[in-house]
């Protein structure tokens, strides 16, 4: 296709940070971002050149979007796969598509994918009701975990189930709703691969970044990861990516076990948090790399010139602004959100070593 020349309007459905930063990389190469959400003065419409305030599959407001919009996308996976078709009925191009969507908004769903495609996950059953979880229970060795299928997020909407007295319990303090039921994965390390593929089929792989979660939260990432197994999880990435006719910033999440295999434990169909490292770091970074593969451009370098690492401000850490700023090995990046709510991803700071020459 003819990549989108600058002057063209990029559609972004969610108004988060993720919107905010992928609307700053759309304005720096020419474009125009905007913003459907049904949240008003969310930190993406703030940066935006036009937003709409309204529900995600709100007919008028999707109409106005496809209008304007040469290309859409989304910052947040939980957009209903409904708002996309309707995009699409209206003549819009959506990327990365709702099969990304539809896959990753469902834990069974999308660990299924993973296994059809010749990728390990931990073991896993669905949790539909009594019966199911006592089957799931039956398969699966405790402690496991027992997750929301949809709409968790920063360890929201999980409970570990150490005795199988305790399930029935844990399985209403989610919400008694439809669950997955996870064996723990032994894992000595979480890896990330931040991936991109751009219309035309090539593919663009950032190295692994080591994570570290606090209570299911990101704290940090560290990148590149030190000795991590990077053909497997390049070869983990071309395969979802391709699996999934995927167009744009894919974010796979992986357990790294001690004899070096990799878990696939999820993906995130837009850019990813363990992939901020990227802005400091890197010539072209996660949210430039969407907006080139959603606009139909050559995708840029993922080789980092340094090395990174990226650790969230969580809740009331972003006080620490004024420290922040006067720290010169700290890059500074806040997200302007109006309430500081604990647990709340507020801002992150890149600090970057330089690389010794190979
Ligand atoms: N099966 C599992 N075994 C061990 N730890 C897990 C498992 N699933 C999740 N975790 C831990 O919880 C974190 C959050 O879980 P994840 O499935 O990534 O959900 P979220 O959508 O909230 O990011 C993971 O990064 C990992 O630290
Ligand atoms: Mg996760």
């Amino acid at each position: 296709m003819t990549p989108l020349p600058p002057g063209s309007t990029i559609g972004i459905l969610g108004d988060g940070q993720l919107g905010r930063m992928l609307a700053l990389a759309a304005a720096r190469l020419g474009f125009d971002a905007v913003v459907l959400s049904p949240d008003a003065d969310g930190p993406a419409s703030r940066v935006a050149a036009r937003s709409w305030v309204a529900d995600y599959t709100d007919p008028a407001a999707l109409e106005e979007l496809a209008r304007a919009a040469d290309v859409v996308t989304y910052e947040f996976e939980n957009v209903p796969v409904a708002a996309v078709e309707r995009l699409e009925a209206l003549g819009a191009t959506v990327l990365p598509g709702r099969r990304a969507l539809a896959v990753a908004q469902d834990r069974v769903a999308e660990k299924t994918f993973m296994r059809e495609h010749g990728l390990e996950t931990v073991d896993f059953a669905p949790v539909d009701d009594s019966l199911s979880l006592a089957a799931a229970l039956e398969r699966i060795a405790l402690p496991a975990l027992l997750k929301t299928r949809r709409e968790g997020y920063d360890g929201k909407g999980q409970v570990w189930i150490e005795l199988a007295e305790a399930a029935e319990a844990a399985w209403a303090e989610i919400g008694g709703g439809p669950a997955i039921l996870e064996a723990r994965a032994p894992f000595v390390r979480e890896l990330s691969v931040i991936a991109a593929r751009g219309r035309d089929g090539s593919v663009a792989i950032y190295p692994a970044g080591e994570n570290r979660h606090e209570g299911g939260i990101l704290r940090e990432t560290t990148a590149p990861a030190r000795s991590a197994p990077e053909l497997e999880a390049r070869r983990i990435a071309e395969t979802v990516l391709s699996r999934l006719g995927y167009v744009g910033v894919i974010g796979v999440e992986l357990f790294e076990l001690a004899d070096g295999r990799l878990l696939v434990n999820e993906i995130a169909p837009r850019v990813h948090n363990t992939g901020h490292w990227t802005q400091d770091a890197c010539q072209v970074d996660q949210f430039e790399q969407h907006v080139r593969a959603v606009a139909g451009w050559p995708l840029g370098p993922t080789q980092p010139h340094s090395a990174a690492l990226m650790q969230n401000l969580i809740g009331e850490d972003a006080e620490r602004w004024a420290e922040l700023a006067a720290d010169p090995s700290a890059r500074l990046h806040l997200y302007a959100k109006r309430e500081p709510r604990a647990g709340r991803k507020m801002g992150h700071v890149n600090r970057l070593q330089p690389r010794a020459a190979p």
